[in-house]
């Protein structure tokens, strides 16, 4: 049974403790050049790009995106979890070229992948949604403290006091890396409203192509639907002991604007004015504004 420890804090971040055990000799971690990096922060839309990326490595052939669970074909750096391989475990065993997931903020990111220019696909999504979907991941994730309540989880997240520190400096900054880096910045929102045209920019932002019906195809067997009943994307083959599907699945709706069933029109107009007055500190306007 994976306890219900502490966050830890790492350079102020606060961190599950077992990934903030993993940093360190994520330090010495060595970028290639060909790598592709998704991140994101928590539940913005990580496992979905991951399937729609690795669709596109495998050039839409669905049989070969069923070898392995997703967290094996697309290592997440800074996993680490007792009787569960880490992330620089499975990254031994992962050939060129790599897809690789991370929520870390920049502040905490190898710097061998700054180094190497290695391309970030990066996903933003509603802070609401963010906060709801966070909310229920922590009460089936027994990697997380216990999330107490309702209110007093959405008051942390406000404070940036959850696993991966405040949502709002991580969309910041990593929109502000596309200055100096390669960074494709999507939006969940845009990928629910047309998935085909979003598939499309990644293409274009990876140099590569595939004929129409593939494109099609990656765009149905990575539905929400889909992925929900495909074992090797849904993360039921995680032990119960890690992840309680029961609790709530993985894959619980995947939808925009669900937040408006569990915020009280009370936290909906504190949530509103922290909003408004931390985005506002930040100077900072993007597609999924409140
Ligand atoms: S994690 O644990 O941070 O890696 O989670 P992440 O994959 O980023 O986010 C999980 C949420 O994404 C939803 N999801 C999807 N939405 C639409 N389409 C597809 N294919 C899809 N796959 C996963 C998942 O249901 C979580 O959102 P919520 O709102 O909780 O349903």
């Amino acid at each position: 049974e994976i306890s219900r420890l502490p966050l830890v804090h790492v350079k102020g971040v606060p961190l599950i403790k077992y990934f903030a055990e993993a940093l360190g000799p994520l330090q010495n971690f060595t970028a290639w050049p060909d790598d592709v990096l998704i991140s994101t922060y928590p539940k913005s839309g990580t496992t979905w790009m991951s399937e729609i990326l690795d669709m596109i490595y495998q050039g839409g052939q669905l049989e070969k995106c069923g070898r392995a669970p997703i967290y094996a074909r697309v290592p997440f750096l800074e996993f680490k979890c007792p009787g569960v391989p880490s992330g620089l475990e499975t990254l031994e065993e992962t050939p060129a070229p790599r897809l690789l997931k991370t929520h870390l903020p920049l502040s905490l990111l190898p710097q061998s992948l700054l180094d190497q220019k290695v391309k970030v696909i990066y996903i933003a999504r509603n802070a609401k949604d963010v906060a709801v979907s966070y909310y229920n991941f922590y009460n089936m994730a027994k990697l997380h403290p216990d999330p107490g309540t309702w209110d007093c989880f959405l008051e942390n997240f406000m404070d940036g006091k959850v696993s991966y520190g405040s949502w709002y400096q991580h969309v910041k900054e990593w929109w502000e890396l596309k200055h100096t880096h390669p960074v494709l910045y999507l939006f969940y929102e845009d990928m629910k409203e047309n998935p085909k045209r979003e598939i499309k920019k990644i293409l274009e932002f990876l140099g590569r192509s595939l004929p129409e019906e593939s494109v099609d195809f990656i765009v149905h067997h990575t539905s929400f639907k889909k992925m929900k009943e495909n074992p090797m994307a849904n993360y039921t083959t995680i032990p119960p002991s890690v992840m309680d599907h029961d609790v709530s699945p993985f894959m619980r709706k995947g939808t925009t604007g669900d937040w408006k069933n569990t915020f009280t029109v009370a936290q909906n107009e504190r949530f509103d004015a922290h909003y408004a007055k931390t985005m506002a500190s930040y100077d900072f306007k993007f597609r999924c504004e409140l």
